[in-house]
């Protein structure tokens, strides 16, 4: 049977999300990848188990994580019943719908149909009531917002989600996002999106949006899914995700740009004595904006590797600049 550890509390940073009652830890851990069919099932017992135990009690999912698509919330639905239902009120779960799930034309992108089934399917699933955010996974240019808000209103109103959120919206699609959920009375409690030194689009405006309105923000891929690491600037571990699971994470992602520049960031870190994706996990929450950094892992080690940040000095000024200039 599985204790966690009394002291989980005691090393974890918690941010406030946006205007919120909730606070998130400024680590997070996704299940996109290692909780499908190719990775143990112990492994992933495990991963989930370290966190907690570290005070990362936030657990992001989708509908479609896998492979295959629905396996990483079977698994977790598993794992609810052997480890998590004792704790359920101390875990703060996400799942999300708005890719492909299933065919035909309601298991895609943004209607009340796609949206309100795929809740009911995942709850299943994960073996919970309720999940504490739903999120819509991707803008859908064809259905109205108000449709799109309107199924998440509802997901809340009926007490499947608690909070609403929204996911690689744009700063003008989060504006009338947040706007209409204001109207219905549900206020969009979170916004997902990438940003990593490697992808910085999100200050172009959306950082900005996300501060005015007090929506909170959960910052995915802070390490570019492991390049920020370093572990592909002298070839492809072969334990790596580009080795073992590399539907997304391909050799073509290691431009000669991004080599540059991790090479670059390597000697800021070395200069700091630290680890160059401690540096990385570091600089996304250096703006406290970014409530949380939603990590991956394909190993427990990993994630006490990564928590380490926690007790390490913050950034400086200058380090900030130099590397804006590394970045560009
Ligand atoms: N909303 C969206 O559209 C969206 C899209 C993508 C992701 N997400 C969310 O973001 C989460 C994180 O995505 P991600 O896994 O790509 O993020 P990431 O944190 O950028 O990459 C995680 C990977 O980096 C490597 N890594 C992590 N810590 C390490 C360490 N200390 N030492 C060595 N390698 C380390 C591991 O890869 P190895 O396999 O090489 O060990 C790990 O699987 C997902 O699970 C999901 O919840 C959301």
């Amino acid at each position: 049977m599985y204790v966690p550890s009394n002291e989980r509390y005691e090393k974890m940073i918690y941010r406030r999300c946006g205007n919120s009652g909730v606070k998130l830890p400024v680590l997070s851990l996704g299940l996109w990848h290692n909780f499908g069919s190719i990775t143990p099932y112990e492994t992933q017992k495990e991963l989930l188990r370290t966190a907690f135990d570290c005070g990362i009690n936030h657990f992001d999912l989708a509908n479609n994580y896998g492979p295959p698509y629905g396996e990483a919330e079977r698994n977790f639905g598993r794992l609810m019943d052997e480890d998590w239902r004792p704790y359920r009120d101390e875990l703060f779960i996400s799942t999300k719908a708005g890719y492909d799930m299933w065919p035909g034309p309601y298991g895609d992108h943004g209607s009340r149909k796609y949206l309100i089934s795929s809740i009911d399917q995942s709850l299943k699933r994960m073996r919970v009531d309720y999940v504490d955010v739903f999120y819509h996974h991707r803008p859908d240019p064809e259905t109205p917002i108000e449709e799109t808000m309107g199924a998440l209103d509802q997901i809340v109103r009926s007490g499947k989600a608690l909070y609403a959120g929204i996911s690689n919206y744009g700063p003008e699609q989060t504006e009338a996002a947040v706007r209409e959920l204001k109207r219905l009375g549900t206020p969009c409690l979170i916004h997902q999106p990438r940003y990593s030194m490697l992808d910085r689009h999100i200050e172009n405006g959306l950082t900005d949006v996300l501060r005015k309105e007090k929506v909170g923000c959960i910052v995915f891929q802070p390490l570019a899914g492991g390049l920020l690491t370093g572990k592909y600037l002298e070839g492809i571990p072969a334990d790596s995700r580009m080795a073992t699971d590399s539907r997304f994470l391909k050799p073509g992602n290691l431009t000669e740009e991004n080599v540059r520049k991790i090479k670059a960031l390597k000697e800021i870190a070395d200069g700091r004595g630290q680890k160059l994706h401690h540096l990385a996990l570091q600089w996304t929450l250096r703006d406290e904006v970014v409530t949380s950094a939603l990590i991956g892992a394909s190993r427990p080690e990993q994630i006490l590797d990564n928590v380490q940040i926690l007790s390490e000095p913050p950034l400086t000024e200058e380090e900030i600049r130099l590397i804006d200039e590394i970045l560009g």
